[in-house]
């Protein structure tokens, strides 16, 4: 494995979830592999749990960690090729992604979409341009198309947690008062699509995801309906695809509440808002397993930079 941008970098989902749980079961049992390299994170945009689980990942391994919150601290990029830099942008991509790769072994990126030019989102300029002038590998800590470290925890989390031998898996919209990107819920059907599980898709008209991910894949817009039987339902607010970035719905009756969650299992990415996303009564009770979903961050990380760390020595 050369990067790791999307779930399709993965050869065998069942054998890296089940590599990941042996790493959490002892994390520390290859700490000389990374000895003497450097995991630069370079982040356009905040973060809690990607920001410290890959770090925590990287120093599990031996690793060395620069951090750079780049969207406030960087030069600002210009990614188009050809372009006078009389305007906002002071730094070249193929300069900036070259400087970096003088200084660490492996690049990790967290850029974002704009959510105002669906074309330019969805070329992934931020991404395949550290992947084309780096040299060195590039782990996408979440793109503006998929966040693919949070739907490899997601993976492990489920295998840990499931009980039947095919479970019924719901995705809900949930309102939000934030227009949100669309990368959570992307991974999360490319990661839903690799499982032996009834999977369905829940949200307000006008909030289809990308057809190209979802095809194939049931879309029920009643809630209700689509919840019943259900043994985990993962919640996430995204904003519109087709009204590329708009709020379409604030609407609180898709709020999570436990009796619509009834004896499922509630998953979220976090950060959440409480009592808009999902209700205190979910979080707070036994059923939530946001917590277990954010420890596991660490292990997806570690399974991922392990199999960097194997194919550049
Ligand atoms: N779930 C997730 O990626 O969390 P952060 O945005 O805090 O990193």
């Amino acid at each position: 494995m050369q990067h790791y941008l999307s779930l399709k970098d993965i050869d065998s989902l069942p054998q890296w979830v089940e590599e990941a749980k042996s790493l959490k079961a002892d994390p520390r049992q290859h700490k000389y592999l990374g000895q003497g390299k450097t995991i630069c994170l370079l982040f356009f945009n905040n973060s809690l749990r990607t920001r410290l689980s890959t770090q925590k990942a990287a120093m599990n391994l031996g690793m060395e960690v620069i951090v750079m919150n780049f969207g406030s601290e960087g030069w600002a990029l210009e990614y188009e090729d050809g372009t006078v830099m009389d305007q906002g942008t002071s730094e070249h991509i193929k300069e900036a992604a070259q400087v970096v790769a003088q200084y660490a072994d492996i690049v990790a990126i967290r850029a974002f979409a704009s959510l105002t030019d669906k074309k330019k989102d969805e070329a992934e300029v931020v991404m395949n341009g550290f992947k084309k002038y780096a040299g060195i590998p590039v782990v996408n800590m979440e793109s503006s198309v998929g966040h693919p470290l949070q739907a490899l925890a997601d993976a492990i989390t489920l295998s840990e947690q499931n009980t039947k031998k095919r479970p019924k898996v719901v995705l809900s919209w949930a309102p939000h008062p934030k227009a949100l990107p669309h990368a959570v819920a992307n991974s999360f059907v490319e990661m839903m699509k690799l499982q032996d599980a009834d999977f369905v898709i829940t949200h307000p008209k006008g909030y289809d995801l990308n057809p190209r991910l979802t095809k194939g894949i049931e879309v029920e817009y009643d809630q209700e309906k689509a919840l019943e039987g259900a043994d985990f339902v993962y919640v996430k607010n995204w904003s519109s695809y087709d009204d590329y970035g708009k709020v379409l719905s604030l609407d609180g009756n898709w709020t999570m509440t436990k009796k619509k969650l009834a004896n499922a299992k509630f998953m979220h990415c976090l950060p959440v808002r409480r009592n808009i996303v999902v209700a205190d009564e979910v979080l707070d009770s036994e059923d939530s397993l946001v917590i277990e979903q954010a420890n596991n961050r660490t292990y997806s990380a570690q399974i991922v930079l392990k199999k960097l760390l194997e194919s550049i020595k």
